[in-house]
């Protein structure tokens, strides 16, 4: 069940994804962590944030839309108090999901846990709102994207994961000028913007207004987008969007990716990303399949 992702070995390819796997200490009772390749914490900034005012997520027909507005104990706190404790699970890797409102303040935060132990890689989050341009997201401009991914680059003593977003026209493109640009990995999908209005009030749902959607809604769509990405860039690929089944990781392999994230099915089911690597190794040995890793963009597009 092995796989290799920019020179980190995981015990298999189930990783559980950014901001809904909190700091994975809180998941220790319920799924054992060393039975994950690994997992990604809640998005980190340099400052702590509160996010936004509830409601910030919501249920929809076929997965969730949220809008929490980025909410962590920032850098410092998450060095002194939430790193330590996952030191009791060293099979488990940890991915420190990074964001910032700047380039400078991507910076400063890599900076800062470069000089932290116990973390496998980083990985930005881009689709966060850069502030000199104005609010337009890192991940939407290949201009934008390709400075901050060089910028972070050029400080980071790990392995560089680039999370894209999917709101963008050119999948392929995005991913292009990320690999282009240093990153090690690509990460896809974040959520897709999205919008939900109560129409007897005729207010959005969300406090925030509009939202990103995720979950079953979005697989097939992000199955699409991480076919196109494997196919345009010589870095491991790792994806996600809407993976609740064994199968669905089977899926996401097969258009190309190396490890998956799984996110929202967590919020239905906590065990989830356990129950999905063990799921995956039933698969396999039920299909005959020696190596996970053998799957990994074998879909057969022969007619
Ligand atoms: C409540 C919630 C919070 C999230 N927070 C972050 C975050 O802080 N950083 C990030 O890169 N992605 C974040 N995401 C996006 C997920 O990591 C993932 O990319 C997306 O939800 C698609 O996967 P899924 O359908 O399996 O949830 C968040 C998703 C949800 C549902």
């Amino acid at each position: 069940m092995k796989v290799q992702l920019a020179g980190i070995e995981l015990a298999n390819p189930v990783i559980a994804a950014s901001g809904t796997f909190g700091y994975g200490i809180e998941f220790e009772e319920m799924v054992s962590l060393e039975r994950l390749g690994g997992f990604v914490t809640k998005g980190i900034s340099i400052q702590p944030l509160t996010g936004h005012a509830a409601p910030r997520i919501l249920q929809t027909a076929a997965g969730m839309m949220n809008a929490i507005g980025l909410q962590n104990v920032g850098v410092d706190a998450f060095i002194a108090e939430k790193l330590p404790a996952l030191a009791r699970y060293p099979a488990c890797k940890i991915f420190v999901n990074v964001f910032g409102y700047t380039v400078g303040e991507y910076i400063s935060v890599i900076q800062k846990l470069n000089e932290a132990e116990n973390i496998a890689a980083y990985e930005l989050n881009v689709s966060c709102p850069n502030v000199h341009a104005g609010g337009m997201t890192f991940g939407a401009d290949p201009g934008s994207l390709e400075f901050l991914v060089s910028s972070a680059r050029s400080v980071t003593k790990r392995p560089l994961i680039a999370k894209l977003s999917p709101n963008v026209t050119s999948i392929a493109e995005m991913a292009r000028v990320a690999a282009n640009s240093g990153a090690d990995a690509i990460s896809l999908v974040n959520t897709f913007l999205a919008l939900s209005i109560d129409i007897e009030t005729r207010k959005p749902r969300l406090t925030n207004t509009t939202g990103g959607l995720s979950g079953p809604a979005i697989k097939p769509i992000a199955v699409r987008m991480v076919y196109e990405t494997a196919r345009a860039v010589n870095v491991p690929v790792i994806g996600m969007g809407g993976i609740m089944t064994p199968e669905d990781a089977v899926e996401f392999m097969l258009a190309g990716a190396t490890a998956v994230q799984v996110g929202t099915a967590s919020y239905a089911d906590p065990r989830a990303t356990e129950r999905i690597a063990k799921g995956m190794e039933s698969w396999c040995r039920s299909h005959h399949v020696e190596r996970v890793a053998s799957l990994t963009g074998a879909i057969d597009i022969s007619k």
